[in-house]
């Protein structure tokens, strides 16, 4: 993960659109993390998700707020990192292979207007460091979006 934020902030370019932004960032994690099987975003509208860039399988296309690891994100408007998905009650499994998953919120001023999430058929994948790390690279990405 050596320069993994620096080459981020070069690769999103904030004259692009938003929906590119989504795109290529991840594409870059599903590029630069090893053992994970879906990354993406929910885009917010009307208070509820749908499926916006991805790299993966195909995914469910709506999650309604509070449902799901995502919708649950997007009502505490929280990082979850969720160990075992198993024990997770509520969980939307779109990708049966997935064990664990880390979900992030992405703001625009004090509104969450999408959520990462990113999914590993590991179980507790993702560890405090990497957390840390991938908020620091929603700031990034928040940084560059234009104003939702
Ligand atoms: N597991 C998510 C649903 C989205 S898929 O993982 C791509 C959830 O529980 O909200």
């Amino acid at each position: 993960m050596d320069n993994f934020l620096k080459n981020l902030d070069l690769i999103l370019d904030s004259k692009d659109e938003n929906i590119s932004l989504f795109a290529n960032m991840s594409a870059y994690i599903s590029e630069q993390m090893e053992n994970l099987n879906w990354v993406g975003f929910y885009l917010v509208k009307n208070n509820n998700l749908y499926l916006g860039p991805f790299q993966g399988r195909v995914a469910c296309t709506n999650i309604k707020y509070g449902c799901g690891v995502c919708g649950t994100c997007l009502k505490l408007k929280k990082t979850i990192n969720v160990a075992n998905v198993h024990d997770f009650v509520g969980h939307i499994a779109c990708d049966c292979r997935s064990n664990s998953e880390l979900v992030i919120p992405v703001f625009s001023k004090d509104n969450v207007v999408a959520i990462l999430d990113i999914d590993s058929p590991i179980l507790n994948r993702f560890t405090l460091q990497e957390q840390n790390i991938l908020e620091q690279a929603v700031k990034i990405l928040e940084s560059k979006l234009k104003m939702i």
